[in-house]
């Protein structure tokens, strides 16, 4: 089973992007082929800023790297190190009805959002289908609001085999993982670009201010029961907790009237997150010093997944009648 999945360097990873990505991601790489790729390319649609893009870039390799990524199990790569994705990417344009793209969800969000509506924008699912088919992967792992982007790549690979009467495509599917959409602080997904994130990696004064700002309610505790299922508070806090855990802080919500509020979830969910991320923290702070090894598993991976790119795109190419490139 070939495994694969990307993360957009496009701010600092937080735990939507743990719980809904990453966890899995880690888990993976003990199960099948996994290939792990930071997808600077697609960044550029909504990241125009050299300088942040390389930091951002090695942000999320040394997070992975920190949270447990084994380079000898996992490639882990930079999508940019495969040009190859944009030749397949125009070999699915040429198959793909207009329609596929015009319905995708993500760019008319985003355009919602204020972001602006370039070409790149637009195309955006058919690059991540030709990263998915590229490698001929099988299991793509992510949150909810990708699943769309990995029906388009089926979509797709069907089209250019049925177009061209070859298999050179192989069908993902995608796998969400337990927790496919965290809340951010003010109870929508939580993302970078909405001012919403607790990062991961955020110690004491910058932990606490981003866990003061989860939106609760006003209610005192003395005057009635409070509701664990509709507190953001308590659903980060659950992602963390076991059973036993929840069930205890459930109970205080609703029977214990001497309980002292949402201030208390909020002092466990720190202490969880402390707990949970401490211990990479320093060694991101070390894989993003220059000169760590972050930069040599990068390279490696990268020329690893070019192979696999290159065998898959030659296959296509003696599909469509160009014929293999000249070397
Ligand atoms: P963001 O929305 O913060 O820009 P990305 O779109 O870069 O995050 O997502 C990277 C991965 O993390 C994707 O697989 C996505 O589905 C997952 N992800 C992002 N935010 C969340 C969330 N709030 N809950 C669950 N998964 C998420
Ligand atoms: N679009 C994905 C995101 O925003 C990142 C991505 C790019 C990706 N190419 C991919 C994810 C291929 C899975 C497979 O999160």
């Amino acid at each position: 089973m070939r495994i694969l999945s990307g993360v957009q360097p496009s701010g600092e990873l937080h735990l939507g992007n743990y719980f809904g990505a990453i966890e899995q991601h880690l888990r993976l790489q003990h199960e099948g082929e996994a290939l792990y790729f930071i997808a600077d390319y697609h960044a550029l649609t909504t990241l125009q800023d050299a300088a942040r893009l390389r930091e951002l870039t090695r942000d999320v390799a040394a997070t992975y790297l920190a949270l447990g990524l084994d380079p000898e199990l996992a490639t882990f790569f930079r999508q940019s190190d495969v040009p190859e994705v944009h030749e397949l990417t125009w070999l699915l344009e040429c198959v793909t009805g207009m329609g596929l793209l015009e319905r995708a969800h993500s760019y008319k969000d985003k355009v919602a959002k204020g972001i602006r509506p370039t070409v790149g924008l637009f195309t955006y699912p058919a690059l991540m289908a030709s990263d998915i088919l590229i490698y001929r992967s099988s299991l793509v792992p992510v949150g909810q609001d990708q699943v769309q982007h990995v029906e388009i790549a089926q979509d797709m690979a069907q089209s250019f085999n049925a177009a061209f009467r070859c298999e050179a495509l192989v069908r993902p599917e995608h796998r969400l993982s337990a927790v496919p959409k965290v809340p951010g602080t003010d109870g929508q997904k939580m993302s970078k670009s909405y001012g919403n994130a607790i990062p991961l990696f955020a110690q004491g004064k910058a932990l606490k201010k981003a866990v003061n700002a989860i939106v609760t309610d006003s209610r005192d505790p003395k005057q009635g029961p409070l509701d664990p299922d509709t507190c953001n508070a308590f659903a980060l806090y659950a992602l963390f907790a076991d059973a036993g855990e929840r069930a205890d802080l459930a109970r205080a919500y609703r029977e214990d009237r001497g309980f002292l509020g949402y201030g208390v979830t909020k002092k466990l969910l720190t202490e969880k997150i402390e707990a949970r991320f401490g211990p990479a923290r320093d060694r991101y702070a070390a894989l993003k010093a220059p000169g760590s090894e972050l930069d040599d598993v990068l390279r490696q991976g990268g020329l690893r997944a070019r192979a696999l790119a290159q065998e898959t795109l030659e296959a296509c190419r003696e599909a469509t009648g160009l014929g293999r490139r000249l070397t």
